[in-house]
């Protein structure tokens, strides 16, 4: 066999086994990122270049987890598809990989109290602070009040962009208690809803703030 044709056989060996690990949801969702990744992990398995792991811990919702990590790792990636020491997946998949270039604010979190892309934070930076996802913003059975006012007004259509508005509009609302429409628009200009829904979301968002007043 050619040498070059043992190269891509391995790149094509290696493209398959980064695909199982990031899982077909992944892929599905967002294939341009995926593919730059993989190239990346291609490209290191070509070189032979040994990919660094680090074992750190992450505050989320609460809760500490220790995870290994690449420090190319992103925190949303390790929030989804990210494992604990005992091999346990996080599986926080709340926060969604949409456009994964910080556009879109599907992944959006809380960290440190305030919203931010998970897309374009690294999990090495997440280390030593408070992390809330959409998944912790829910008191057992009861949801947080803009959760309640996100189906009180029928605020989604096909829901992806959801988490992220319901993370940054519980963000916003935490700086600006009682906000006036125009700086509700605005304060929710980083997340895109490509359904169209933003008048029911600018309404869920009045209604939460009068519920947390
Ligand atoms: S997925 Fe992070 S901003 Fe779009
Ligand atoms: S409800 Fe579909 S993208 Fe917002």
């Amino acid at each position: 066999m050619s040498k070059e044709k043992e190269q891509n056989q391995e790149t094509a060996i290696s493209r398959r086994s980064f695909l199982k690990g990031v899982g077909t949801g992944a892929v599905a969702a967002s294939v341009a990122p995926t593919v730059f990744i993989d190239a990346e992990t291609a490209a290191a398995a070509q070189t032979g270049e040994e990919i660094n792991r680090a074992k750190i811990k992450l505050n989320i919702n609460a809760q500490t987890y220790e995870v290994e990590v690449e420090p190319r790792m992103t925190l949303l990636s390790v929030l989804r598809d990210g494992f604990d020491t005992s091999g346990n997946r996080l599986d926080l998949t709340g926060a969604k990989p949409i456009c994964e270039r910080g556009e879109c604010g599907g992944c959006t979190v809380q960290v440190d109290g305030k919203a931010v892309y998970a897309c374009m934070m690294l999990a090495l930076d997440a280390q030593g602070k408070q992390i809330t996802t959409v998944e912790g913003l829910a008191n057992g059975d009861n949801l947080h009040p803009v959760q309640e006012a996100f189906i009180q007004h029928d605020a989604l259509m096909c829901g992806f962009c959801t988490p992220g508005f319901v993370v940054a509009a519980k963000s916003f609302l935490d700086q600006n208690p009682s906000p006036s429409h125009e700086e509700i628009k605005e304060g929710l200009a980083g997340n895109i809803c490509r359904c169209g829904t933003y008048p029911f979301i600018f309404e869920a968002v009045k209604t939460a703030s009068r519920k947390l007043l």
